[in-house]
């Protein structure tokens, strides 16, 4: 373990001096991108934050005081299991590739570029939060996410300059180039260029989009190219956290709502008592779990069956969740769209990975769901909050270029623009929700339209000075 090296790291990169320049001349890169693009306003501030400085159980989780320029991004990879397999696909039971597996450079360059990019986008979208925090204890979480997808960054570079020599190196340049949003170089996917300017958008993106992140590593976790794998695996113990801090967030938004709402009584408006009302968060609920449902791609994918067949991108939980890991046996059943009708197509089950690995995270979902209903029913509310279609407002795949309601009823575009406003956040309710948006650093207190954690970070109380300002 090589802790105290410029670039911390556990792939004994001391010895591998042509990769350790490479990296060290991109180290300085990274560093201009965090200074320009990083969270603003807060750089030289101290913020209690969790550092990887080791993959064990106590190394990885270290949490001291520490201004962010000053974290100590790293190159950590789930340790080497002896005599590791390839675990599904064509080449089921072979010994695990220890390179890249010539055929599939560029498809597997592709992915972790794709993957890599989806890192520094979302440090760019949520930049300005940091100015209108609800409390010290959210600041610090926004950091913490902040500094951990500037590490997710590091492993997909280190990838990049480790297994695909030069095009590697003008892969992990491009990487720092591009911008969030920005129309002449924007991030590869579109829900990384969609505004992060608010924190009920914050909880979302944290909750829907980061989720698509965790089942993506996961799906990569099972690769057989051992490095990616194995980076995926550690990733994915920092990604728990970020679905945390979205999936509780937007959760303490529907608890404090669902308290104004009793408050206000019926008829009554939560937006009298300073409160974001219920069909706000339903919208943007809607718009967030859309665009995410996007990223899995298309429903029907060759792609998901080559690599499949590869041994790169294998199931969510395949080892636990599967006997059968070739798959070639068996279909599965996809909604299409056919002649303006939905249709049922069963098509090979290599081919569905896609939607396949779609269903769990909805399920996911769901679950996160039930938990903020609960919150309505205790405060005795019959509202409820609910997932739209899987088929409403999607932009990649089979729904794409049709139009549904929020139910998936297939419905015209002139239909869809007049009741736009019905189902997605409408600029009037994103001004709203931005009204709201006042910093609250006192430590212990919080804004109105938030409830407070039950409990702080790594022990410490709610009212604990998170980020010394
Ligand atoms: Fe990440
Ligand atoms: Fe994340």
């Amino acid at each position: 373990m090589e802790l105290y090296e410029r670039i911390p790291n556990n792939v004994n990169l001391s010895q591998d001096k042509r990769l350790l320049r490479a990296l060290e001349k991109w180290l300085p890169n990274y560093l201009d991108w965090w200074r320009e693009m990083g969270p603003e306003g807060f750089q030289d501030k101290e913020v209690y934050l969790r550092t990887a400085v080791g993959v064990d159980a106590e190394g990885w989780a270290n949490f001291d005081y520490v201004k962010m320029p000053d974290y100590r991004w790293g190159i950590f990879l789930k340790p080497a299991e002896a005599d590791a397999r390839v675990g599904f696909g064509d080449n089921y039971g072979m010994p695990a590739y220890q390179e890249v597996p010539g055929e599939f450079r560029n498809a597997l360059r592709r992915i972790i570029v794709t993957q890599g990019d989806t890192e520094p986008a979302s440090v760019e979208q949520q930049r300005e939060l940091g100015k209108t925090c609800p409390s010290l204890y959210d600041l610090r979480n926004l950091f913490q996410v902040n500094v951990e997808e500037g590490r997710h960054l590091w492993a997909m570079v280190y990838l990049l300059h480790g297994y695909f020599g030069r095009d590697g190196r003008d892969e992990a340049d491009a990487l720092l180039e591009r911008r969030s949003g920005n129309p002449d170089k924007p991030r590869i996917l579109e829900a990384f260029n969609q505004p992060c300017d608010d924190w009920l958008n914050f909880y979302c993106f944290t909750m829907f989009t980061d989720r698509d992140g965790k089942y993506q590593l996961a799906a990569l976790a099972e690769s057989g190219f051992e490095p990616l794998a194995r980076t995926c695996q550690f990733m994915l113990t920092e990604e728990a956290h970020h679905l945390f801090v979205g999936e509780t967030g937007v959760g303490r938004v529907v608890k404090r709502t669902a308290q104004l709402m009793k408050e206000a009584g019926d008829g009554g408006d939560v937006r009298e008592l300073g409160g974001i009302p219920l069909d706000v968060i339903q919208r943007y609920i809607n718009f967030w779990f859309s665009y995410s449902l996007d990223l899995f791609g298309g429903e029907i994918s060759s792609n998901s069956a080559d690599f499949f067949a590869a041994g790169l991108k294998g199931r969510f939980k395949e080892q636990e969740q599967y006997e059968d890991h070739i798959a070639t046996e068996g279909s599965f059943t996809i909604t299409v769209v056919e002649d303006g009708k939905l249709v049922p197509r069963e098509v090979p089950l290599r081919n569905a990975l896609n939607e396949v690995l779609r269903g769990e995270y909805v399920k996911d979902c769901e679950r996160a769901m039930t938990r903020w209903n609960k919150y309505l029913r205790d405060e005795g509310l019959d509202a409820q909050l609910y997932l739209p279609s899987t088929r409403f407002h999607r932009h990649v795949g089979e729904f794409s270029g049709h139009h549904f309601d929020i139910q998936g009823n297939f419905i015209t575009k002139e239909e869809f623009e007049r009741r736009k406003a019905e189902w997605l956040p409408s600029m009037e309710d994103r001004e709203y929700v931005r009204s709201l948006m006042h910093p609250v650093t006192e430590p212990g207190k919080i804004a109105n339209w938030i409830a407070p954690p039950p409990a702080g970070i790594k022990g410490k109380p709610f009212e604990f000075e998170y980020v010394r300002l």
